[in-house]
Formats: C-alpha cells, sequence, structure tokens
C-alpha cells in the first residue's frame, strides 16, 4: 500500500478513536451535570470560560462563514477552537450561515444550536460573493445582545491560533481599526487595497458604520473582502491598519507569493483543503501535545 494512504488511514483511526473519547467526555459532562436547552447558552464555545472574564482585556467575536451542510468541518472545527483560550480576551467562537433551506438542516441545525449554541443564521442566501458578509456585520449590531470590541470574519479552511491572535490584536487599537492579511501577497501597507477573507477584524465602530452607511448598503456584489477594503476607502475609515505578516498565511505551497513554510509566531494558516493538511499544522504547532496520560487513553 502507498505509505500515503497507510497516513491517511491511521489518521482516520485515530480521527474516530477521538470521536469516541470527545463523545464520551461530554456524556460524561452531560450526566454530571445536567441542563435544559434554555441554558444551552452556556454550552456556546467560549474559551476559557471559567478563569478570566475579570481580567480579559477585550471581546472578540469570531464569526466562521460556512455553508449548512458543513456538518463535519463544524465539528471539527468545535475541537479546534474548543481547546484554545487566551488569557488575554473573551472569545467566541459562531458559525455562520444563510437561511436554511433543506428540511432536514432544520433538524439537525437545530440539534446544533440546542447543544451547542454557536450558530448564526442570518437572512439571506447562500452564495459566494453575494452579500454574505454584508449581511453578516451588519446585522451583528441588532442581532447581539451585547457588543465586542472587535469582530472577525473567517473562512472554514483556516486555523486561527488564540493566543497570538489576541496578543497581535491587544496593544492595536480598539477604535476604527482594520486588521488582516493584506492584499497583494508582497505588499506590507495595509492602507492600500484590502485584507484577506481568510481572516480580518474590524472594530465595533466600524461593524456599527457597516449597518448604518449607504456606501456598504449599495456595494455588495463582488468579492468579499475586496468590498470591505473599498467601503472603508469610500468611507475614509480605518485610520488604524494592521497587516499580520508573516503571522498569517497559505499553506505551504498552496498559492505562490501568499505562502510561506510554517513558522512559530504564526496567528493564522489558510487553504487547509485536505485532512493531511490540517495534521501538519496540528502537529506542527504542538496542539494536542499537552494530552496526559491516563488508563483510559492507551495511546
Ligand atoms: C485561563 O485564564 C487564566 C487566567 O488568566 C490562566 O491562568 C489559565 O492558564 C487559562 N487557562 C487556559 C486553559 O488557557
Ligand atoms: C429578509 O430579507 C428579505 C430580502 O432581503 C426582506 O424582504 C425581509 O424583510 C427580511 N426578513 C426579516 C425578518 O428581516
Ligand atoms: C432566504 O433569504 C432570502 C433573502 O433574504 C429570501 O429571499 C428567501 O426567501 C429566504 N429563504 C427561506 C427559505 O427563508
Ligand atoms: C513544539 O514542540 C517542540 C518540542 O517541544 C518545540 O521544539 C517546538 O518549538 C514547538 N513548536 C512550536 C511552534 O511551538
Amino acid at each position: 500500500m502507498h505509505p500515503r494512504c497507510l497516513i491517511l488511514i491511521s489518521f482516520n483511526s485515530l480521527a474516530l478513536f477521538l470521536t469516541f473519547f470527545i463523545s464520551f467526555i461530554l456524556f460524561t459532562i452531560r450526566i454530571k451535570s445536567p441542563y435544559l436547552a434554555g441554558s444551552a447558552s452556556e454550552c456556546n464555545i467560549k474559551l476559557n470560560t471559567t478563569s478570566d472574564q475579570a481580567h480579559a482585556r477585550f471581546r472578540l467575536l469570531i464569526g466562521i462563514l460556512m455553508r449548512p451542510d458543513s456538518y463535519d468541518r463544524r465539528h471539527f472545527l468545535r475541537l479546534i477552537y474548543g481547546i484554545q483560550s487566551s488569557p488575554l480576551a473573551e472569545i467566541d467562537v459562531k458559525f455562520v450561515f444563510c437561511n436554511l433551506t433543506k428540511p432536514e438542516q432544520k433538524t439537525l441545525v437545530a440539534l446544533e444550536i440546542l447543544r451547542f449554541n454557536d450558530i448564526i443564521i442570518l437572512n439571506c442566501t447562500e452564495n459566494m460573493n453575494s452579500g454574505k458578509t454584508y449581511t453578516y456585520f451588519s446585522s451583528l449590531p441588532h442581532i447581539l445582545p451585547r457588543h465586542y470590541d472587535y469582530v472577525m470574519k473567517a473562512d472554514d479552511d483556516v486555523f486561527l491560533r488564540i493566543e497570538p491572535l489576541a496578543a497581535s490584536l491587544e496593544p492595536l487599537s480598539r477604535w476604527d481599526l482594520y486588521y488582516g492579511f493584506v492584499i497583494p501577497c508582497p505588499s506590507m501597507n495595509p492602507y492600500v487595497e484590502y485584507m484577506s477573507g481568510m481572516g480580518f477584524v474590524l472594530s465595533w465602530d466600524i461593524i456599527e458604520w457597516i449597518g448604518k452607511s449607504e456606501i456598504p448598503m449599495n456595494d455588495q456584489h463582488g468579492p468579499e473582502d475586496k468590498l470591505v477594503g473599498r467601503w472603508l476607502n469610500l468611507g475614509g475609515k480605518a485610520r488604524h491598519r494592521h497587516t499580520e505578516k508573516p503571522g498569517m498565511y497559505d499553506y505551504p505551497g498552496m498559492n505562490g507569493r501568499c505562502s510561506h513554510e510554517l513558522i512559530p509566531q504564526t496567528v493564522a494558516v489558510h487553504r487547509l483543503k485536505r485532512w493531511d493538511q490540517w495534521f501538519r499544522v496540528l502537529e506542527f504547532f504542538n496542539v494536542t501535545k499537552e494530552l496526559k496520560h491516563s488508563k483510559l487513553n492507551h495511546f
């Protein structure tokens, strides 16, 4: 058998094992502390909930825009973000879709909401580059119970490292901020062009502006990341800008000059399309190193 197949097979068994392991933990928690559907909000992916609301310097909402049918991807990302945290920030991760269209989605997504309460369903139609990002940002002030300091839009094929992300935002302005990976790839000047849709951050005042201004309202068709840059430039917004290079990039070999090798000071790796790429990234960043030996896990 081809060695790569072997690796894939062992990764699959590992994934299966992890799934059972995690179901076991969740099941145990469920039994120990039953809660009613009404309090499902406690189950939201809230990073480092127990400790530090009081010490956190800022609040960040990360909205991962994806399609409702990507159930497996969502499950995987819940693991990825459920085990990360930063003492610097109170961070909520939510999965963002346009409205549901298939009967089974209504049941399956309802189950997820009851269990995890980490989904935002917007009033729009799923279709790349036709206003989903506008609907996302412009809806937030109306639908969120409280405001955040920053809102991020991220893709579902990006791996975000929460601690370096929070550490890089912490010293920046809480106002009029536009943060990300500036396009074109070699550019280091965030004041021309725009931040890549892999993952960019806006301060809350800009979110409110997007919800009110006619500039974005009348300019919703086209590549969503490019549009955001254009709105801000036309509106004279985002006087504070930060491009997180080389900490954000495309997976090695994926995209010419936007790619480079994995480096320790990474905030985000984009274009993770295959399991072997995710696997390499998780290994490189020692994501599972903390796992303690236990009689329950014959690793
Ligand atoms: C949570 O935050 C506290 C206080 O800031 C910190 O000491 C602790 O290590 C954090 N826990 C994790 C899992 O990051
Ligand atoms: C949803 O969007 C449609 C078209 O954009 C609009 O006509 C409708 O009023 C919206 N519904 C709600 C509940 O906001
Ligand atoms: C989804 O949203 C779009 C745009 O608001 C609307 O035209 C459409 O009727 C909605 N579909 C459903 C099934 O609610
Ligand atoms: C991962 O762990 C190894 C061994 O402890 C260490 O040498 C390496 O620097 C770590 N990698 C990162 C990105 O922290």
